[in-house]
């Protein structure tokens, strides 16, 4: 079993490579915001936790989310491996996650998506009243960085040598090579046309 792990800020671009990874190995892309956010549109007791919190661009108690995932990656569709994306976010988070995947025998592959400040903040601006997300906001955007980097960026240290960089900037195709590259498992399409000689 493989459990891929992607690492990167908000906006480096987790979601878009999750989901083409899922389609390529076959796995399911576990991505906990969306799962929040669904809970938040159905208006669900998990939803109404955590509405305000995401919205503020906060994280979410650390015990939601890892029964949230526990719960996810128990389904019979997850036996063969899982892409998380947005998973852990701290150190209790990755901590918790090691014992269920040790107890599980899952082999960690994690893999840290690099990208500048400046390009992550035009991206989400790019994106924003097209998605409607609310922590897309100019001071929800804010606070999602800093999180990241008081919370989510030192797990980079907690993994160490475990963890690998791919540059997160140029085209999805190309950061899609990256992300293949760093995965024995996997290959990405070619994107230009190769001639073939005999
Ligand atoms: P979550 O949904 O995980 O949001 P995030 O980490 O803040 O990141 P984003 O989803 O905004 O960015 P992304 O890295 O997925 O990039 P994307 O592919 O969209 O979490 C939301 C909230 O839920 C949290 O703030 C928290 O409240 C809660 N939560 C979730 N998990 C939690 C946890 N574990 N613990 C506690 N709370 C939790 O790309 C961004 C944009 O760039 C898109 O428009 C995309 O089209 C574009 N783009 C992508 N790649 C490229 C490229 N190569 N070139 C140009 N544009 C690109
Ligand atoms: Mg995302």
């Amino acid at each position: 079993m493989n459990a891929i792990i992607l690492l990167g800020a908000p906006g480096s671009g987790k979601g878009t490579q999750a989901a083409r990874l899922a389609e390529s190995l076959g796995l399911p892309h576990i991505s906990t915001g969306a799962i929040l956010r669904q809970a938040v549109a159905d208006g669900t007791e998990l939803g109404m936790a955590a509405r305000d919190i995401m919205a503020a661009g906060r994280l979410v108690s650390d015990e939601i989310v890892l029964g949230i995932v526990e719960e996810r990656i128990s389904a019979p569709d997850c036996s063969r491996g899982f892409i998380l994306d947005g998973y852990p976010r701290n150190q209790a988070q990755a901590r918790a996650l090691g014992g269920v995947l040790s107890r599980l025998g899952a082999a960690e592959w994690i893999v840290n998506i690099a990208v500048p400040p400046e390009e992550l903040a035009a991206r989400v601006r790019g994106r924003r009243g097209t998605d409607g997300r609310q922590d897309d906001s100019e001071e929800a955007f804010r606070r999602r960085l800093e999180v990241y980097e008081s919370e989510s960026f030192p797990l980079l240290d907690h993994y160490g040598d475990r963890a690998v960089n791919i540059a997160g900037l140029g085209s999805r195709d190309e950061v899609f090579s990256h992300l293949c590259a760093a995965l024995p498992f996997a290959t990405a399409p070619l994107t230009t046309p190769q001639l073939v000689t005999r």
